[in-house]
């Protein structure tokens, strides 16, 4: 059975304290389980300030960095100083500002290729997690207004992907991204979903009460086989649930 949580916040400043006070629980258990915390980090807005607040008092001095290994669930295939570059924006938002080393951050690289990428990020795990399956403790995503997260989009083949861990993706309007696979992700310990804001609202519905449909709503397949789905929305994402 689905291990699945449903967190609501007053609004998103509540939500993204909320989520860095969860970021900062999950890395303590992980380090006093197994002595490091591996956390996938997530693009798109929604996380911004909650990572800002992991840089900053109180939760700053409450995340063991010395056991933390940072990786990216998606990448957008841009150099890494371009502004829509995830990783960019996770140093510039936290990463930058708390004590890491350069060795503990993981981005996924950018090659010649969108599909180079992927290849080069999968022998990158597979050497971290010494060819056994990557566990991570914690999984961030996000929620698209059009059901995807990471960068698993509606139709895309990289939905049916059973064997890869990474996987490049085509968009229709020409975008090209880096993603981890369904499988890969749903071996993660904890799955954190931030949603925020209206615009949010009438997928967050779909996706939690609506008909199974993974093909238009890839979010539906997030499914952690051995670990806990925690959906955390503000009122305004939540607007539209009927079970709250
Ligand atoms: C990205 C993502 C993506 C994101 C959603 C939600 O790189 O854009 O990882 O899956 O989480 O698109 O984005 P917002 O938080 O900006 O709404």
């Amino acid at each position: 059975e689905l291990n699945c949580h449903l967190y609501l916040a007053d609004d998103y400043s509540a939500l993204s304290r909320r989520a860095a006070e969860l970021f900062a629980e999950e890395a303590r258990t992980a380090v006093a389980k197994r002595g490091r915390f591996l956390v996938l980090l997530s693009g798109g807005e929604t996380p911004r300030h909650c990572y800002e607040l992991l840089s900053r008092k109180p939760l700053r001095a409450l995340v063991p960095w010395h056991a933390a290994e940072i990786f990216w669930g998606d990448e957008r295939f841009v150099p890494p100083g371009d502004p829509r570059n995830n990783a960019r924006m996770a140093r510039e938002a936290f990463l930058d500002h708390v004590p890491l080393s350069e060795g503990q951050i993981h981005p996924i690289p950018f090659r010649n290729s969108a599909h180079e990428s992927a290849e080069q990020y999968q022998a990158q795990l597979l050497e971290f997690f010494a060819g056994a399956p990557p566990r991570f403790d914690l999984a961030l995503l996000g929620l698209g207004d059009n059901g995807h997260t990471a960068s698993l989009f509606p139709g895309t083949p990289v939905l049916d992907e059973k064997y890869r861990w990474v996987s490049e993706v085509a968009l229709e309007d020409g975008q090209q991204r880096i993603t981890l696979t369904v499988p890969v992700l749903n071996q993660s310990a904890t799955v954190l979903f931030l949603v925020s804001g209206e615009g949010k609202a009438q997928v967050l519905h779909e996706v939690l009460e609506g008909t199974p449909n993974p093909q238009r709503l890839p979010a539906q397949l997030i499914r952690p086989e051995h670990g806990k789905l925690i959906w955390l929305a503000d009122r305004e994402a939540a607007r539209m649930l009927t079970l709250q």
